[in-house]
């Protein structure tokens, strides 16, 4: 991947492990990185970093979340433990102009749920030019202006931070100014011309200076303004701001055309030269879509749906400019306050579906996690499920829940459960949202085929034909498929000496029962038989009842259908069945 050169700064630490309830880890790492890094490059072997088995992580369902829908940036590479980068990550269009930019992600394992924070600091590369707010600058001067008179050159910027940001200003040699570097209090630099020389209409009447800005970084980069210098009796200051940063804070979703805040500055010239015009100077593309500035009054006001969860400050610069063309700038800072305008959302992280009915009490069927792009209270999240149900929702490691059995399940009472999940947060007023997760339970071979009957009698014909049906049994099972499918058969046993399969057979599918020989009454005269029905389950489960034949004489109608036997109060092989 040709990065070497930041394997030394990756790792930064492994922090404490808390053990926290349902048996989870929580455990944080960071890494340090440049910006900009091709896709695929190695950040760092988070499954060393954290102590997992790399071999495990699959088996685990390890992978990279984060807060709602926002880009992930990087993934785990579930052979190897690395975290890859997958997106372009640029700090400015991240970070702006923030000295610290952490993108912030989440691990998650199961089997045991275990939630890791991983925090990406990302490292500013110097890849943007210091760049003047305009490429020519037009200057009027009086050529009675004395030596060590001052003219304020707008700052130069850079989207870049600290070192890679502007540091100074270089004027090329010329016969009459000289540079002044001056430093603002929001702490950036500007340049000064200072007149060494005293300017000669009659000699020249024009000048013309080119002025760089080089920032710190490796390689350097620059940027260049040339600035005019047109020599008469004119304007000679410049407006002034009356603060040097101006802050405002509003809510988010502030309507349309709301007055943030009045920049103003006063010129010392009169008429024409001490009329100032604003105008933004350098902001970002979102900021410009946001706020608008009265070129006369300096009102800063809403044009754009300010949302908090997609930037909750902005950062601009105002030029303010007089009739000459002299000017100044200064900073507007507006910080956006978040308002409750985001429902939790409740995410299906796993499920076990079905899930088999003999689990035992507390089995965890599901995971759950809440989230809630608000921030501080609006953002406190409380989950719930409807009552009634054998589920719990027991919570876990932070937003997280796992949604467990709290009772027996017994498919054949309910074979489907519609769980509805609501979260509310602690806004005011609070937002809910609900979800509903649909859960089946897999049957199990829990219940033998019951006969309908407590045992069965039948009467047959002496000389009775051979193949003709003597008798039905009838067995129910409840559970499902195979589990439920019933087969009859004649159990071993003897009359006479002589084997009942050689007298009776059965149907394994209807349970129908056939005479296979005619009966001898005088030898046959009343015998019993044991029918079992089996399921198909696995293990099988199984049920027997009793069938008493009685043969009468020839002339007796021949019985077909088999009648209960109510005198035979208990069934001996069921005794709890009455
Ligand atoms: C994941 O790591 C393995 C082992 O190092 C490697 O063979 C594989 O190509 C990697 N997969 C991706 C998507 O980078
Ligand atoms: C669960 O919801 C689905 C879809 O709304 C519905 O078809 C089903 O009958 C419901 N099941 C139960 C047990 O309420
Ligand atoms: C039915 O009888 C058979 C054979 O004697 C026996 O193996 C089986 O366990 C019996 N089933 C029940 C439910 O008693």
């Amino acid at each position: 991947m040709g990065h070497k050169g930041f394997s030394d700064k990756v790792l930064v630490c492994s922090v404490a492990l808390f053990l926290l309830p349902l048996h989870s880890a929580y455990g944080d790492v960071s890494y340090y990185f440049p910006e900009e890094m091709k896709r695929g490059s190695v950040i760092g072997n988070i499954a060393k970093d954290l102590g997992l088995e790399a071999s495990r992580l699959s088996a685990r369902k390890a992978r990279i979340d984060t807060e709602g829908n926002r880009k992930r940036y990087c993934d785990i590479n579930l052979t190897s433990g690395d975290l890859i980068v997958t997106e372009r990550i640029d700090r400015e269009e991240l970070c702006g102009e923030k000295v610290s930019c952490l993108l912030s992600f989440e691990l998650v394992l199961e089997n045991p749920l275990e939630l890791h924070r991983i925090s990406l600091q990302i490292q500013d590369i110097n890849d943007n030019s210091p760049i003047f707010p305009k490429d020519t600058i037009k200057l009027e001067i009086r050529e009675s202006a004395d030596k060590g008179a001052r003219y304020r050159v707008n700052a130069a910027h850079d989207a870049d931070i600290g070192q890679n940001a502007v540091q100074s200003y270089v004027l090329q040699r010329n016969n009459h100014f000289v540079l002044s570097v001056q430093t603002t209090s929001a702490g950036s630099k500007y340049g000064e011309l200072v007149l060494d020389k005293e300017l000669d209409r009659e000699k020249q009447q024009e000048l013309q200076l080119l002025i760089t800005a080089v920032d710190g970084g490796t390689p350097q980069r620059s940027g260049t303004v040339v600035i005019h210098v047109t020599v008469l009796d004119a304007n000679d200051n410049a407006p002034v701001f009356s603060q040097a940063v101006y802050k405002a804070s509003l809510p988010e979703n502030s309507p349309l055309g709301t007055l943030v805040v009045t920049v103003s500055s006063t010129d010392a010239d009169e008429g024409v030269n001490g009329e100032v015009m604003y105008e933004f100077s350098r902001m970002s593309d979102k900021a410009r879509k946001m706020f608008t500035l009265d070129q006369k009054t300096g009102d800063i006001t809403v044009i754009g749906e300010l949302d908090y969860e997609e930037e909750s400050k902005y950062e601009m610069f105002v030029e303010g400019k007089d009739g000459y063309g002299l000017s100044s700038d200064t900073k507007v800072i507006i910080d956006i306050t978040d308002i409750n305008d985001n429902a939790p959302v409740i995410y299906l992280k796993s499920l076990s579906n079905p899930i088999p009915e003999n689990a035992s009490p507390g089995t965890e069927v599901g995971i759950i996690n809440v989230q809630d792009r608000d921030s501080e209270n609006n953002r406190q999240v409380h989950c719930s499920i409807q009552q009634h149900v054998p589920f719990n929702l027991v919570p876990s490691i932070k937003n997280y829940y796992s949604l467990v059995t709290s009772g027996e399940l017994d498919r054949e009472l309910v074979s489907d459960y519609n769980i509805t999940i609501t979260a509310t947060d602690e806004g005011s007023p609070p937002l809910s949202s609900s979800k509903t997760v649909q859960l089946s339970v897999a049957d199990v071979n829990d219940n033998p085929p019951v006969f309908e009957e407590q045992s069965y009698s039948a009467h047959v014909t002496e000389n009775n034909k051979p193949g003709s049906s003597v008798c039905s049994v009838t067995a129910r099972d409840p559970d499902w498929g195979q589990n439920g499918a019933v087969i009859y058969s004649l159990l071993p046993g003897e009359m006479n000496g002589v084997p009942v399969s050689s007298l009776l057979s059965v149907n394994g599918d209807t349970g129908v029962i056939h005479a296979v020989r005619s009966f001898d009454y005088e030898q046959f005269r009343s015998f019993k038989v044991q029918v079992m029905a089996r399921d198909n389950g696995s293990p099988p489960l199984s049920s027997n009842v009793t069938v008493s034949v009685a043969s009468s004489n020839p002339r007796a109608d021949m019985v077909q259908i088999c009648r209960s036997a109510p005198e035979q109060a208990v069934n001996p092989l069921f005794p709890g069945r009455h």
